[in-house]
């Protein structure tokens, strides 16, 4: 397949990008702040309505922290350490929600010395830690969702319980002197059907109609998680469209009694702002008659490119030199042989590339740095820079 760099980036843009890329040693990410300004502008555009919540794992650095800052965004905090790097930052409590599920209960007590009132949940033993360490706190509680097989890298099963549970958790946490204030759900990173929104919202309004009638409880808000689209290879709506149909989702179960509402974006705000640059280390083949090469280049799975586990997210790869294309299998630098990005979906790159040629990872802006190993096999982690 050949990658056209219009279908990915504008021309100006790119050519920024690799202009500074062509001045640095790989394997590296370069990031375009810009791209990241218009997305979080294009996201609060479709979603008039929603606050921001965006989703630190995808890339902590502190330069996206300080844009998002400066333009007003919330942030979605996984660990006391992020907590500690974004309040750094000059961010306030009240811009801060906990929305890892899975947490000990002296970090509650950190988040809510720090003055964080905004928790997520999904199972007791965590809401009883919340309630003691967190008194008086917010509590939404994750729901799970279905659409595991349309998110290319699902998050549900590990997160989240059933609506029943749910019920359980918001009434104990009314007992417990917490405020029940919402629920929230996932649909999964990547998430390229549309619909599966359709039927979270509609578990959510059950939820929020059981607990009014039969407990006096009302929920004020809906935390509808990221999942919204970067360009990969595999092609999704744009953003508008998910915006169309998911306020219309809301509209049918809502009308005019629209709560507040969450959306916490990682992967569409950034992944499209960066570019990973990588060498080819090695072009191989297995035997003398073997029509597959093995590329091998300086990154891979351990050093920022996790998520080609299972080949679950197809980047798509450009290179300068043209020519006839051939498949390859391509893999990484490491003595490990689990370092293999591409193998089964097929990549096909030109015949004549050979060591020391670069590849262009596109769409690499999230979920790299954050992801890369500290030191295995001796390789540095994935530096990256900030435009
Ligand atoms: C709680 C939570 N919110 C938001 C996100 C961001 O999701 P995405 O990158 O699909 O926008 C994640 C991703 O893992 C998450 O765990």
């Amino acid at each position: 397949m050949s990658i056209k760099i219009e279908d990915y980036y504008p021309r100006a843009t790119f050519n920024k990008l690799k202009a500074f890329a062509d001045e640095q040693e790989t394997p590296f990410v370069v990031i375009d702040t810009a791209t990241i300004s218009q997305a979080y502008d294009d996201l609060v555009t479709s979603f008039p309505f929603a606050k921001i919540y965006y989703a630190v794992k995808a890339n902590p650095a502190i330069e996206i922290t300080e844009l998002l800052r400066d333009k007003g965004s919330n942030f979605d905090i996984a660990s006391i350490y992020e907590l500690d790097k974004v309040m750094s930052a000059g961010v306030g409590p009240e811009r801060i929600s906990y929305g890892n599920t899975i947490k000990k209960a002296r970090d509650v007590r950190y988040f809510f010395e720090k003055g964080v009132r905004l928790f997520a949940t999904d199972s007791e033993a965590d809401l009883r830690n919340i309630a003691k360490a967190a008194p008086g706190a917010k509590v939404y509680v994750r729901i799970l969702t279905e659409g595991s097989t349309s998110a290319d890298w699902p998050l549900s099963r590990k997160f989240g319980c059933n609506p029943d549970m749910a019920l359980d958790l918001l009434i104990l946490a009314k007992q417990l002197g917490l405020d029940p204030y919402g629920i929230s759900f996932h649909v999964g990173s990547q998430q390229r059907d549309i619909d599966v929104w359709d039927a979270a919202i509609a578990k959510v309004k059950f939820i929020f109609q059981r607990l009014k009638e039969e407990d006096g409880i009302t929920l004020k808000m809906i935390n509808m998680g990221g999942g919204f689209p970067a360009n990969y290879i595999q092609r999704t709506n744009d953003l508008k469209t998910y915006a169309e149909e998911i306020t219309r989702f809301l509209q049918e179960d809502f009308g005019d009694e629209m709560p507040e509402i969450i959306l916490e974006p990682g992967r569409s705000l950034i992944a499209n702002a960066g570019i990973l640059v990588s060498e080819v280390v090695l072009v191989a083949r297995k035997s003398r008659t073997a029509v597959e090469r093995w590329v091998y280049t300086d990154v891979g799975k351990f050093s920022g490119l996790i998520e080609t586990m299972d080949e679950s997210i197809k980047f798509p790869i450009w290179t300068e030199k043209k020519g006839e294309m051939e498949e390859v299998v391509i893999a990484g630098p490491t003595c490990d042989s689990a370092d293999i990005m591409y193998e089964h979906y097929k990549y096909g790159l030109p015949l004549n590339l050979s060591s020391g040629d670069r590849l262009y990872w596109f769409s690499t802006g999230a979920y790299t740095t954050s992801y890369s190993a500290v030191e295995f096999n001796g390789f540095p982690p994935l530096k990256s820079f900030y435009v």
